[in-house]
C-alpha cells in the first residue's frame, strides 16, 4: 500500500513506492539496454549488503538479460548517524568469481564515497571484464573522495535517510517508502 505518511513521527516520507519503483523500472531498462550487445557475457549484480537488498531485487527482477548473475559483497560501514568510515572493510566476499563478467555494485546509498572507492579497488584487481556503480541515491554535498556513479536512482540534500535497505541502526530497512530524519 503506498504510503504518504512515515510509520515513525520523526521522519518524513521523501520518495514513495510509487516513485520509487517508477525509478527502479527506468534502471532497469537503462541497464538492459547498455548490455543488450554483450548478452554472452554474464551480467553479474553484486549487491552491498544490507542496505542494497530490497532495491537489487527490485531491479534484477526487471533486468531483461539472459545471463544475469547476482551475488553480494559485506562492507563495513556505520549504522547510526555518526560520521562515515574512512577505512571501510569487506566482511564478507563474493562467492562468484569476477574475472571476464561484466559487473555492477548495488549499492543503496553514496555518501562520502569512501566504500564505493574502496569497492573499485579491490573489484578492478580481480580483473572484471566491466566495472559500474549502481546506486539508488547519492549524497553529493557530502562526498569527500569522487566516485563514479554509473547508475543513479535520485540524488538528495545531505540528509539522514531511512528505508528501502537504509536502516538507522538496523531499524527501518524493511519500509517500501524512504523517508528523511525531520
Ligand atoms: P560512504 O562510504 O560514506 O559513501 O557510505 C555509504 C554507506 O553509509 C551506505 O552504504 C549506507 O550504508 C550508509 N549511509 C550513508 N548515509 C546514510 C543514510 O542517510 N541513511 C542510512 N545509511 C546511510
Ligand atoms: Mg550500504
Amino acid at each position: 500500500m503506498e504510503k504518504f505518511e512515515a510509520e515513525d513521527k520523526d521522519f518524513e516520507v521523501l520518495f514513495s513506492e510509487k516513485d520509487i519503483q517508477q525509478r527502479v523500472n527506468e534502471l532497469a531498462q537503462d541497464i538492459s539496454t547498455d548490455y543488450s550487445e554483450d548478452s554472452d557475457n554474464p551480467l553479474l549484480l553484486l549487491g552491498v549488503l544490507k542496505g542494497a537488498t530490497p532495491f537489487l531485487v527490485d531491479l534484477s527482477r526487471r533486468i531483461d538479460h539472459p545471463n544475469l548473475l547476482i551475488d553480494y559483497i559485506g562492507v563495513s560501514s556505520y549504522g547510526s548517524e555518526t560520521s562515515s568510515s574512512r577505512e571501510p572493510k569487506i566482511t564478507l566476499d563474493a562467492k562468484i568469481p569476477l574475472n571476464g563478467k561484466n559487473v555492477i555494485i548495488v549499492e543503496d546509498i553514496v555518501d562520502t564515497g569512501y566504500s564505493i572507492a574502496m569497492l573499485l579497488d579491490i573489484l578492478n584487481a580481480k580483473k572484471p571484464k566491466s566495472l559500474k556503480v549502481c546506486s539508488f541515491l547519492s549524497k553529493p554535498g557530502k562526498r569527500e573522495v569522487e566516485v563514479p556513479i554509473d547508475y543513479l536512482g535520485f540524488e538528495i540534500d545531505p540528509l539522514w535517510v531511512q528505508g528501502y535497505g537504509l536502516d538507522t541502526d538496523e531499524k527501518g530497512r524493511n519500509w517500501g517508502y524512504i523517508a528523511y530524519k525531520k
